[in-house]
């Protein structure tokens, strides 16, 4: 049960997953306001909510409006020009919760202010499916009911875990932020090899995916670690155990993996500037 007025900024891809778990968690659409350009009828949710107030603009907001938490869902590039109109909302108590990638909770303290309570989170695109995983990552102003409240906001879409130290949201960024993006490719190589191997491009992409999602359900439900659920799988000599042969030889899966998060992470570090 999500309690408190909530003020969404950006109701895009992430802003509409997270809208719509948060109605599923019992949030009270009167209890929300969107601050959303495309307006209205850009907002799927709107249509079976009427009591929802989406606003075109910032300026539409009451001046008296005072949410428990604002969240921030618009583009990183975007960030700079839309959070400042929200600044004032600081002095009232209000955490700022925001979801945009690469931006460090030391800018967002310069666009609101020194003694604003913050909250960065970084989502991953299964939340879509309520399936996502969010990292948070609390300001110093952030006090424990702010920081409960945030982690039920993005609890709506999946798991949540905290982290003290922000750097380490780079790392988390090249894992989880960007990981959907390697599944995806894994899914996509498998059905490729497939082919060179015999099989039709329908077939195999079906193979492919069928086992991926398959594979990730059954690790989600298993008490068992990935390396036993290999191992249950690979018979000494057999099929796997050739095939794990050349992924798990040197430059096989896990240095091309360390390459990746590394490189990804960097890029994190280099768009926070
Ligand atoms: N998608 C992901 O998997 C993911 C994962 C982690 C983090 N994030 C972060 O989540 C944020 C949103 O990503 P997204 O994929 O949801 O992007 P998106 O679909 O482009 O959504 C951003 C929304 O912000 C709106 N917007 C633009 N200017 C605004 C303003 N002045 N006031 C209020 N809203 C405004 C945009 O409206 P218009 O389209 O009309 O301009 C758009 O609807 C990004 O910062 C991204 O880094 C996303």
């Amino acid at each position: 049960m999500i309690e408190g007025t909530v003020l969404l900024v950006g109701c895009g891809n992430m802003g509409s997953a997270l809208l719509k778990g948060w109605f599923a968690r019992g949030l009270n659409p009167v209890d929300i306001m969107i601050v959303e350009p495309a307006g209205r009828e850009s907002v799927a949710a709107a249509s079976e909510h009427p009591a929802l107030v989406v606003l075109s603009d910032v300026s539409e907001l009451p001046t008296d409006f005072t949410p428990d938490v604002v969240v921030f869902a618009v583009k990183p590039q975007n960030a700079k020009d839309v959070i400042p109109a929200y600044a004032h909302m600081a002095e009232s108590g209000t955490v700022f919760l925001s979801i945009i990638a690469g931006l460090p909770l030391a800018k967002l303290e310069a666009l609101l202010g020194a003694n604003s309570a913050l909250v960065r989170a970084m989502p991953n695109t299964p939340a879509s499916i309520g399936q996502g995983i969010s990292v948070l990552c609390p300001g110093s102003q952030a006090g424990p009911s702010q920081k409960r409240v945030c982690k039920v906001l993005m609890a709506a879409v999946g798991q949540t875990a905290w982290i003290e130290n922000e750097a380490d949201m780079d790392a988390v960024t090249a894992v989880s932020g960007s990981g959907p993006a390697y599944v995806f490719l894994l899914v996509e190589t498998l059905a490729e090899a497939g082919v060179k191997a015999g099989l039709s491009p329908e077939l195999s992409e079906q193979l492919a995916l069928a086992t991926v999602s398959g594979a990730g359900a059954l690790l989600a439900s298993s008490n068992s670690s990935c390396a036993q659920l290999r191992k249950v799988v690979t018979s000494p000599g057999g099929t796997t155990a050739a095939a794990l042969d050349v992924l798990m030889a040197s430059n096989g899966m896990s240095d091309l993996m360390n390459g990746a998060v590394a490189a990804a992470a960097k890029r994190s570090r280099e768009l926070a500037g």
